[in-house]
């Protein structure tokens, strides 16, 4: 059986993604990725969509929470 995927909104920074789970462009490719990855949402990578830890140098700040 597969693991479950979960995205992982992490404090100040990317969105990290581990289990089984494709990761795709608007045209259906397939891009290479390994068991887990981060995928950038302070939109400032060089490497998008996965973070290349930009987010610290530019001081990105987000600590959402479910409410
Ligand atoms: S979240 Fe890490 S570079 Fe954007």
């Amino acid at each position: 059986m597969n693991e479950k995927a979960q995205i992982k909104v992490m404090d100040n920074g990317s969105l990290r993604v581990t289990g089984d789970v494709e990761l795709v462009d608007k045209e259906g490719n397939v891009y290479e990725t390994k068991k887990a990855f981060s995928l950038c949402r302070c939109g400032q990578s060089s490497n998008k969509p996965f973070c290349d830890g930009t987010h610290k140098k530019i001081g990105f700040e987000d600590q959402s929470r479910v409410e």
